[in-house]
């Protein structure tokens, strides 16, 4: 049932370090253990207490209506802008000159921008989109790099009512075309290029390629001027120079429906088709501020946060714009990569600003780790408190080198477990609160209903794994898959449609003490480096390719990705015939243009580590790819049960002809 990620499961059952909170850091934690209990007692009460954290227009009655399950509404009375709870009423409270942004780019450069600062920059922003005709409702591309404008971009389109799709920079013109054309965006926000391991690559060049599909609802694209490279103009064209710079900085804000769609964001499932998930905006925004607060224990008057996620990614909505932002609080951003232009660019950003709270990726923590401890130690890490990690399960050994090189065994470290979906955390510790442990998420925050649950459906005990549901619903959950609500409730809601639970789509399991530990995705998405790549889709960009036949994809572990992407393919007639003629040096050659066309079909984050020419794929008898066994050859283990295999013979010639070489970078 569970994928290839299971933790070894003696490993999980030796783990009984623990590591609670100082005596210290407890007696000032924002939350003590009775958040448990009260949030218990009546949790529509708990997430309505958390709801007037926020600024209201009109005061919400309603807490929750889930009376049309499996969609929820929540506060749906209430009306607010959410815009104006993650800026203006700072200003209006006092604290204009405080910092809202320090950012860093990636060559040096850097900003320093003030919540007055930002409320300008935003209202900018907004009357140049009013300028651009765009209506509440309307759906707005943003392809941007870490640059300050994206989060203009982001809550300009908040303050109006507009939809962001914010799609990744990574992303190929191919993967923007499609989800362009999903979400019928109007406008697409973009910049000349970006700035990747010391140079300026293109990034409008993508942006050019998808809108020039006949038939793109992009009426304009607004271009920022990072980088100064080149790029083509055409006529929808409009620098943000040209049409923001000049914007009157007052802009008078509307109040929304506490249920306006704020943003959609693609992420990956088990089909070719990417899911735009829909997420709407004071139950959102509510989440997404009280877990800031809550699993940070942040500060406002004093903490200096970082979160090093890339916008693209819903970690970097909720961490980088929405939560912090609607908690004043004062935040790094860095655009780069974190060995730009040296391995310890981290280290120095946190010890040049002051950073107290840094939440990172397990894949990054590992690198850290092969890059060394020594690159670390040079540099002043005092000021840091808290440590989080998300994007996949993190291993007992990279948490305990995170608290010990990085937190100097001083900051507690919180693993965070939450999806696109579930828009902001669900699972993690209280870090004022929670003993911890080395690699485990501990348990579901106040006023969120997790288990997991075996194949019928019921709750499994202590030491016992299964699938992990959320039993009751939460304030930042996704409202629907846009266009296709049938898939929301088939990927959601029909597996435990009986009880009427949300499926993950995780495997899990309590240890002995009834700490829960996740043990990765139980369908065909993979996780590599945090970033979820369906099987399906890369299985499509192979066969979209001339020389294949057909494909089958699987994620193999990885020391440094979590998953690594590993591809066999079957060649067709005349390329499989060149092959065989030209031998090994064809082969190669082949599989090295395999990779790129993936890279360029989906993104750089999905070019498969490995591809291996097969001459069969096993299949049952009726035609399912046994991935299983694939999945054994990949991580290189003794086969498993092939008895359910049409033909017996294919893993023989599998294993025994594998011509697969392993990718250079
Ligand atoms: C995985 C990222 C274990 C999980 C916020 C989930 C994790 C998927 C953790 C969502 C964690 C995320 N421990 N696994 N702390 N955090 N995952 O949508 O498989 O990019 O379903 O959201 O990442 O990935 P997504």
């Amino acid at each position: 049932m569970i994928g290839s990620h299971e933790p070894d499961l003696d490993n999980l059952l030796a783990e009984d370090r623990t590591f609670a909170p100082s005596n210290e850091f407890a007696a000032n934690a924002n939350f003590s253990a009775d958040a448990y209990s009260q949030a218990q007692a009546d949790p529509q009460a708990w997430w309505a207490e958390q709801a007037r954290r926020l600024s209201w227009s009109t005061p919400f009655d309603e807490v929750l209506d889930f009376s049309e399950a499996p969609h929820a509404k929540w506060f749906a009375d209430g009306t607010l802008n959410v815009a104006v709870n993650c800026v203006d009423r700072h200003v209006e409270d006092g604290f204009g000159e405080k910092v809202a942004i320090h950012w860093e780019g990636e060559p040096g450069d850097s900003r320093r921008i003030t919540y007055a600062e930002l409320q300008d920059e935003v209202c900018k922003a907004a009357n140049a989109l009013v300028s651009l005709d765009l209506q509440a409702g309307d759906r707005v591309a943003i392809y941007l790099p870490m640059i300050p404008e994206a989060v203009f971009s982001m809550l300009a389109c908040a303050r109006l009512g507009l939809a962001h799709s914010v799609i990744f920079g990574g992303f190929s013109a191919e993967a923007l075309r499609t989800r362009i054309a999903d979400a019928d965006a109007r406008l697409i926000i973009t910049a000349d290029g970006q700035y990747r391991r010391g140079s300026a690559v293109t990034l409008k060049a993508a942006v050019d390629d998808a809108v020039a599909t006949p038939g793109s609802p992009i009426q304009h694209v607004l271009v920022v001027n990072r980088t100064g490279i080149d790029v083509s103009w055409g006529e929808k064209d409009i620098w943000w120079h040209e049409l923001v710079d000049g914007q009157s900085t007052e802009h008078v804000p509307e109040a929304f429906p506490a249920e306006q769609p704020l943003f959609i964001l693609y992420t990956s499932g088990t089909t070719g088709k990417p899911k735009g998930i829909l997420h709407t905006s004071a139950g959102y925004l509510t989440q997404a501020a009280y877990t800031h607060h809550a699993v940070f224990d942040h500060k406002p008057e004093t903490d200096v946060y970082w979160c090093t996620a890339d916008i693209g990614w819903v970690t970097g909505h909720t961490y980088i714009v929405y939560g912090p932002l609607a908690n004043r609080a004062t935040q790094v951003i860095y655009e780069g990569t974190p060995n730009t232009p040296h391995e310890g660019r981290h280290w120095e950003i946190i010890d040049k600003y002051g950073v107290t709270i840094y939440y990172t990726a397990p894949t990054l923590i590992r690198t850290f780790m092969k890059w060394g401890a020594d690159i670390p130690a040079k540099f002043d890490l005092g000021s840091l408190r808290v440590l989080g990690s998300v994007g996949e399960p993190i291993n007992p050994e990279a948490w305990m080198w995170y608290r010990s090189n990085i937190g100097h065994d001083r900051c507690p470290v919180v693993d965070t477990w939450w999806q696109t979906e579930t828009g902001a955390m669900m699972i993690a510790p209280l870090p004022g609160v929670t003993a911890t442990k080395p690699g485990s998420a501990m348990g579901p925050l106040p006023g969120i209903a997790a288990q997991i649950v075996n194949d019928e459906g019921t709750p499994v005990g202590k030491g016992q794994g299964g699938y992990l549901v959320i039993t009751e619903p939460w304030p930042a959950m996704l409202r629907t898959i846009w266009g296709d609500d049938e898939r929301y409730r088939d990927t959601y809601w029909s597996r435990f449609a009986a009880q009427g639970y949300y499926f993950a789509g995780d495997g899990a399991k309590y240890d002995s003490d009834g700490a829960l530990w996740l043990l990765g995705r139980v369908d065909d998405v993979m996780n590599v480096s945090g970033h979820r790549i369906s099987t399906t889709e890369v299985e499509s960009a192979l066969v979209a390719h001339a020389s294949v036949a057909e494909a089958a994809v699987v994620g193999a572990a990885d020391e440094m990705t979590g998953q690594g992407i590993v591809a066999f393919v079957i060649l067709r007639g005349t390329a499989a015939e060149r092959v065989a003629a030209d031998g090994a040096e064809a082969g190669e050659a082949l599989i090295a243009e395999l990779r790129k066309h993936v890279a360029a079909q989906i993104g750089p984050i999905a070019r498969p580590r490995q591809i291996m020419i097969v001459p069969e794929l096993p299949k049952t008898r009726s035609g399912k790819i046994m991935r299983r066994l694939l999945r054994d050859v990949a991580e290189k283990r003794e086969l498993g049960d092939v008895t359910t295999l049409q033909d017996s013979a294919v893993m023989g010639l599998i294993t025994s002809g594998l011509s697969g070489g392993k990718g250079e970078d």
